[in-house]
């Protein structure tokens, strides 16, 4: 690796790639396609955000301050915003004449401050706008006690520039401190070092001290309350939901030791999650810090417990070690993936692990088959240039991505893989991290230019190429194939499911999923009272089924489950089940109607184009 690569952090940077790995010989360098600032440029170093939050007029207002070195000279600093009306703006203590530019479909509006060469405060006075993509605000009866509005935000992958004006590309970082004034009564917490109890000024200051990228930035305002699981970790939730959140969570001190073990030191101080309502749009959140997730994985008995893992990783891969741009996405979520997994298995035995890779494996199998293995999509590195960011979001960077890193696992030997990794943390702490310096990295340090292992790893197929490479590692965990024993006369015995845990019972209807009719439903849901299911995983694997079988006995649960639960991954499906089904789409129709009002902006977007 040349040593002026290493010291510009990576990005913008040509690198000679010696590796057979890469299409090309030479990286381009990392133009990240889906910011329109260029503080690439003009180092923005750190942000002091000065904020009120109001439940009432679903808004914020308040000020940006950017400290900024303007070291190129250039005489225009350009941030990113989507829908955010800008009030003033001021250089230095001076008011300065800002310009926006005409709304991009998806990138925004760029905005335009002239600065000078030694320019070094930029000052935004600005408030969101009604179509602001990264929060959602919840009425009372949105939340789980019903009692207080609530908000929330998912900046990930381009929406902190509907809050905050923003570099919002995930290779420029900074630090942050914040001062967020919440409505009486109401905690708020962001992804830094938080409070754990109210105050009665309801003003609240916050301390980001490492360097995140914008899609890292967060914020939460509501009813919550804190408990501690350990030292270090700890849970947040409405009062209504934390005893069962603190009982579900009750690994996370271990969890978080765990993960140290596998690829070093925590590198961020405490580690807290916070249990959202339920109609967050997806699973988890990796904000720093301070881990966003759904309600949905409080199945009762901790066994949906291997998100946490998943956005604890990322406080290594992701948050500490970034993907460049979002064509690089796979270097985020599937060595997140792999990770979480390999928590999974430290925790839990290789056992219970191999299932989750099993699932993994089945997911990506599917999502090749739905979008066609010639999809350009099903490369990890992708092209998304000129495209919405959420086109390159599927199953391929997540299950794809963590089972080729896998495949080298299963080549190079465990031992020495885990070196390379923690090296691989390591050196890059707080850099961004493209494809290319990844293959690069690899091949200097532990293909080494052996052929025959760069023969076996075939990374070409696997990074360049569509669908699912022919090397591809497969699982036979011992677990499931009791299921495929146990399941072999049906119905099920009632002795076999006893032992199952949630991940058996995914295994199996995934299995039967279209195969089963409107009888064998009933037998089933009668053993074993499938449709009153507490664990949302089950439920939604049984709706699917449900639908698939015209088994209306479960559609009264199906329908208030899609009245609350807001997360996409369930969502999506199940009404484009009804939609694909003539005899369905009114069902649809009118659920979606009912319940629209209770969804994340973003997941309406999507959903008013599939329920028409
Ligand atoms: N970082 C992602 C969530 C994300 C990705 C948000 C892309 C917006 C754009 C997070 O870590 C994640 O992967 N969440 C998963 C759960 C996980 C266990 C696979 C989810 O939300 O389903
Ligand atoms: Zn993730």
């Amino acid at each position: 690796m040349p040593a002026l690569c290493v010291a510009l952090g990576f990005s913008g940077c040509n690198l000679r790639n010696s590796s057979s790995a890469g299409a090309t010989n030479v990286t381009t360098p990392a133009k990240d396609h889906h910011t329109l600032s260029n503080a690439d440029s003009i180092a923005v170093t750190h942000l002091w955000l000065d904020i009120a939050v109001s439940l009432d007029q679903k808004n914020i207002t308040g000020s940006a301050t950017w400290t900024i070195s303007n070291t190129s000279g250039l005489s225009d600093l350009r941030l990113d915003t989507w829908d955010l009306t800008i009030d003033s703006v001021q250089v230095d203590g001076v008011k300065a004449v800002f310009r926006m530019d005409a709304a991009d479909k998806y990138l925004g509006s760029a905005l335009h401050i002239p600065i000078a060469a030694a320019s070094a405060k930029v000052q935004i006075w600005y408030k969101t706008g009604k179509k602001a993509r990264a929060l959602q605000w919840l009425d009372p009866e949105q939340t789980h006690d019903k009692k207080y509005p609530f908000l929330f935000t998912q900046s990930e992958s381009i929406y902190a520039r509907s809050w905050i004006p923003c570099p919002d590309g995930p290779g420029i970082r900074f630090t942050y401190d914040a001062r967020v004034k919440a409505p009486a009564g109401m905690l708020a917490l962001m992804s830094a070092e938080n409070p754990q109890v109210k105050n009665d000024s309801a003003i609240y200051h916050f301390r980001m001290e490492q360097p995140i990228p914008a899609y890292l930035m967060a914020l939460a305002v509501g009813d919550i309350v804190f408990d501690a699981v350990d030292a270090r970790t700890g849970v947040y939730a409405e009062p209504g939901m934390i005893q069962s959140a603190r009982w579900e969570l009750a690994d996370m001190g271990k969890m978080v030791n765990t993960a140290e073990h596998l690829y070093g030191p925590y590198r961020w101080g405490r580690y807290d999650v916070i249990v959202l309502p339920p109609s967050f749009p997806i699973g988890g959140m990796e904000n720093p810090r301070l881990t966003f997730s759904t309600p949905t994985i409080m199945a009762g008995d901790r066994s949906l417990v291997s998100l946490i893992a998943h956005e604890l990783a990322h406080s290594w891969s992701g948050n500490l070690v970034t993907n460049a741009t979002w064509n690089d996405f796979w270097l985020n979520e599937g060595f997140t993936n792999y990770f979480e997994r390999r928590i999974m298995e430290s925790m839990e035995g290789s056992g219970y692990s191999d299932m989750l890779w099993n699932e993994g494996y089945e997911i990506l199998v599917d999502a090749v088959r739905d979008m066609k293995d010639t999809s350009r999509d099903t490369k990890l590195s992708i092209e998304l240039n000129g495209r919405d960011p959420d086109d390159g979001f599927s199953d391929i960077p997540y299950e794809k991505g963590s089972l080729f890193l896998r495949l080298i696992e299963n080549n190079v030997g465990r031992a020495r893989f885990d070196t390379f990794l923690n090296r691989y943390f390591n050196e890059h702490a707080f850099k961004t991290m493209t494809t290319a310096h990844f293959l690069a990295y690899l091949d200097s340090n532990l293909i080494k230019g052996d052929t025959a292992l760069q023969r076996k790893l075939d990374i070409k197929a696997w990074v360049y190429g569509t669908g699912i490479p022919a090397n591809c590692p497969k699982f036979n965990p011992v677990r499931l194939r009791r299921v495929d024993s146990e399941t072999a006369v049906f119905p099920v015995a009632k002795e076999s499911v006893k032992g199952w845990s949630t991940h058996e019972w995914l295994y199996f209807l995934h299995k039967i999923t279209g195969h089963t009719d409107k009888e064998q439903m009933k037998k089933l849901d009668e053993m074993y009272h499938l449709t009153l299911t507490g664990n949302s995983e089950i439920a939604f694997d049984w709706f699917m089924m449900a639908l698939k079988a015209h088994y209306e006995p479960a559609y009264g649960k199906m329908e208030e489950f899609l009245s609350h639960v807001g997360r996409r991954k369930f969502l999506e499906p199940l009404y484009k089940e009804m939609m694909d089904t003539p005899g369905d789409q009114d069902m649809a129709r009118r659920i979606y109607a009912a319940y629209r009002k209770n969804y994340h902006p973003l997941a309406q977007e999507s959903l008013d184009k599939m329920v028409k």
